[in-house]
């Protein structure tokens, strides 16, 4: 049985098939829509989410699957002090896969653990979101036509910010990514992450400067300063708006340059961005329930 806690978990090769399979589900729904017939997963979200736990449960039913869940902790037993490993074994008897959301770094893994079945790591904490980096992948597979050879600038709060931590680890593993991280320096990718990308080989650039940066990216990455990762609120507000991607900042970036965010976003990306032919964001997360699809019946080793 397998399980996907951290992006490493999967082989490069792994990742190219969850996309090749993801392109011909685009291109062939109905080929899929009986695949997971008798099948339930459930959603195990204790943290908010739309795109993520949605687009998991739009994915199943897409596959002829069913779905249960919670979408917060207060409406599960976790409020009467269960632990997690509890709560998975308990699901376990009722689904055949899990998609765990947590705001607890490590909870999927531990939940991993204990399981009688798949489990996902749909985000934990500041940690990792290996199914984000899945889709943002399939993005940038789709927009720039190749995952190798490109300049890609992580820009917003790179210390908290899980998907920016997975997809740098999963990048990492092909050739010829250059990585241009911009934050404050406060909010600067963790030592961990640095060290590692250190070790293999890779020249950090790390800047405060979008402007100054802009211009040399192929792919450029926001994210939101999350306000539910600081522990004062006065830090929050001095570093929510650090950056902010204008029609003005857009101007100096190259004329193909994709823009990808996460989402959700707050200040951090203009709306007058949004009609841009390089605003990838809202094209990216439709691509996010595709690439579950593909990683559900991966993981349910099932085919059509
Ligand atoms: N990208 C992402 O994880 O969005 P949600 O928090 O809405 O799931």
């Amino acid at each position: 049985m397998r399980h996907l806690i951290d992006i490493g978990d999967l082989a490069v090769g792994e990742i190219d098939e969850l996309i090749a399979v993801a392109e011909d589900i685009m291109a062939h729904p109905a080929k899929y829509a009986e695949v997971c017939r008798g099948k339930q997963l459930a959603t195990l979200f204790f943290e908010p989410s739309t795109r993520t736990r949605l687009s998991f449960e739009s994915a199943m039913l897409a596959l002829g699957g069913s779905v249960i869940g919670f979408s917060s902790a207060d409406s599960s037993s976790a409020t009467k002090g269960e632990s997690v490993a509890d709560t998975t074994r308990t699901v376990g008897c009722y689904a055949d896969i899990i998609a765990m959301r947590h705001p607890k770094e490590g909870a999927p893994m531990a939940a991993a653990l204990k399981s009688y079945v798949p489990v996902i790591n749909a985000g934990d904490g500041g940690h990792n979101h290996p199914t984000q980096t899945l889709t943002d992948l399939l993005t940038i597979r789709e927009e720039l036509g190749r995952l190798g050879d490109f300049t890609i600038g992580m820009c917003g709060d790179l210390k908290f910010g899980r998907t920016v931590h997975s997809l740098s680890s999963a990048l990492a593993r092909y050739a010829g990514i250059r990585f241009v991280f911009i934050s404050p320096d406060e909010l600067r990718i963790p030592d961990y992450l640095r060290l590692s990308l250190l070790r293999q080989g890779f020249g950090i650039e790390e800047t405060a400067s979008l402007e100054g940066a802009i211009g040399e990216l192929d792919v450029l990455y926001m994210t939101r300063v999350q306000r539910e990762r600081f522990f004062n609120e006065a830090d929050y507000v001095r570093l929510k708006d650090s950056y902010i991607l204008d029609a003005a900042k857009l101007s100096l970036a190259r004329e193909k340059m994709l823009v990808l965010h996460p989402l959700p976003r707050v200040n951090e990306i203009a709306p007058e961005v949004d009609d841009d032919p390089r605003a990838c964001y809202f094209r990216q997360m439709r691509y996010g329930k595709f690439i579950r699809m593909a990683l559900i019946m991966k993981l349910l080793e099932v085919r059509p």
